[in-house]
């Protein structure tokens, strides 16, 4: 019989409790289940509600019961629901009556919500751990390779010159933006739901204050109603990973983009690339693919639960099991993204002479003529004007930029001078870009020094 089956005449069937388990999922929350049972536990005790010899009997059995599941040696099923259950149902087992005072004060609304917030603050903790290294990678790279020039891109197109460390420092920038967001979403994680028992607290005099401080939150939920109910934090979580997935997606386009043939800017290395079963020649960048598909599913994830909790009156609806399995989803993949891609970035082999020739082309650096005329009193309108009518020339004459004379330019460009010729240099378009957030050398070089000094502080 169920434990909660003293009102049930006949048992559930399997194929029922197969549709209602949750353990085969919420299992892996099992640490933290038994965490907050010990704090209870303790608590019950200290407020007089159960006799302190049951409460060293429950933390004992608690302990043996962690290390059996640690090992592999406790046995999960269906019929018991979920591993609050399972672990109540094994103290049971064991202690008998004194196992029994255990749920005193409590319900399984409040030991989810509880659960579930001391999961995410270490899944939080893991997930910002991994961020940094990522920023890492990153900043590494852009320390090793940053000064290649490569063609800046607007409307996949040519833009204008800039450096390669330049491009992986926004990635860093998205990053901690990223964790910014889980920093301010860790903060609303932890607090602390139990007291709050079904949806209406406790005719027991418990101590909630207690158990806030054992397990170490920074405050106690003030509504119970809303503690049972709420899964706002989870759905936090997931768009801020949702949003990250979105980065690195974008990062992977980057990277399929610069090892295609067309451009050919880098190379990744072997351990990160399969081939085809057909083509021999073909080196795919699999996991660039892949974490820019697996972005599909921390989106599904994060629809999945803003789409579970719209049409759920308060309190807590059974519904919210629901929530488990695309939040665990979503954390299980980002954390695979984190492992992986650092190591792609750190191994990938820069092809700075590529990046140079595609930088090279002289109408890259078209703005830079405006500019200068800018410098010479011209206002920008006219400059632009002026330079437009330069490009047209040489597109009708066949013509690069650079190819024109002097006596040439000054047909559409009346004030250009001998130095308008030297203009043509990514190199030099580069250099000249050293105001603060721009991609001259100097300017990048006090990003990294920036990033490197942030990242060893932490
Ligand atoms: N397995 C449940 C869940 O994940 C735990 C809470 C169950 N509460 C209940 N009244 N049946 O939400």
């Amino acid at each position: 019989m169920a434990l909660w089956g003293g009102r049930f005449g006949t048992q559930i069937n399997q194929e029922l409790a197969g549709f209602s388990e949750s353990v085969s999922f919420d299992q892996r929350l099992y640490k933290y289940d038994i965490m907050g049972s010990k704090a209870h536990t303790a608590m019950l005790a200290a407020r007089g509600i159960i006799p302190h010899q049951a409460a060293d009997a429950i933390t004992a059995e608690l302990d043996k019961i962690e290390k059996r599941i640690d090992a592999g040696n406790f046995t999960f099923s269906a019929e018991l629901e979920d591993i609050h259950l399972h672990i109540e149902n094994a103290l049971i087992a064991k202690l008998g009556d004194e196992g029994a005072r255990v749920h005193s004060a409590r319900s399984r609304n409040d030991q989810i919500a509880l659960d579930i917030r001391l999961y995410l603050r270490d899944v939080i903790a893991g997930i910002t751990a991994g961020l940094r290294d990522f920023q890492r990678a990153l900043v590494d790279q852009a320390d090793r390779n940053g000064d290649a020039v490569m063609p800046g891109f607007t409307h996949l197109q040519h833009a204008q010159p800039v450096l390669f460390g330049h491009h992986l420092l926004a990635y860093v920038e998205m990053f901690e933006r990223d964790l910014e967001r889980l920093t301010d979403c860790a903060g609303r994680t932890n607090v602390m739901p139990l007291g709050s028992g079904a949806l209406a607290g406790s005719t027991l005099k418990i101590d909630r204050e207690m158990v806030c401080g054992m397990l170490k939150f920074s405050r106690l939920t003030r509504n119970s109603m809303d503690a049972v109910a709420d899964r706002d934090f989870t759905i936090e979580l997931l768009s801020c990973l949702a949003i990250f997935a979105m980065h690195v997606s974008r990062l992977s386009e980057d990277v399929i983009l610069w090892c295609s043939q067309e451009f050919d800017f880098i190379e990744l290395d072997d351990a990160f690339c399969t081939g085809s079963s057909l083509m021999p020649q073909k080196k795919n960048p699999d996991i660039a693919e892949l974490s820019r598909g697996k972005t599909a599913r921390i989106y599904g994830s994060l629809t999945a639960l803003l789409t579970l909790c719209k049409g759920l009156p308060l309190t807590y609806n059974r519904d919210l099991q629901e929530d488990k399995e695309p939040l665990f989803d979503a954390i299980d993949t980002v954390e695979k993204i984190l492992h992986i891609y650092p190591s792609m970035i750190a191994t990938m082999k820069i092809k700075r002479d590529k990046m140079l020739a595609a930088a090279s082309d002289p109408a890259l650096m078209a703005t830079d003529l405006a500019e200068k005329l800018v410098e010479m009193g011209i206002p920008f309108r006219h400059a632009h004007h002026r330079v437009g009518a330069f490009v047209k020339w040489c597109q009708n004459n066949r013509r690069a930029l650079n190819e024109a004379s002097l006596e040439e330019m000054q047909q559409t460009i009346p004030e250009a001078t001998a130095e308008f010729l030297t203009l043509f240099s990514p190199e030099n378009s580069v250099a000249k870009r050293e105001i603060t957030g721009a991609t001259g050398p100097n300017a990048v070089a006090a990003q990294i020094a920036f990033w490197k000094e942030r990242l060893t502080e932490r």
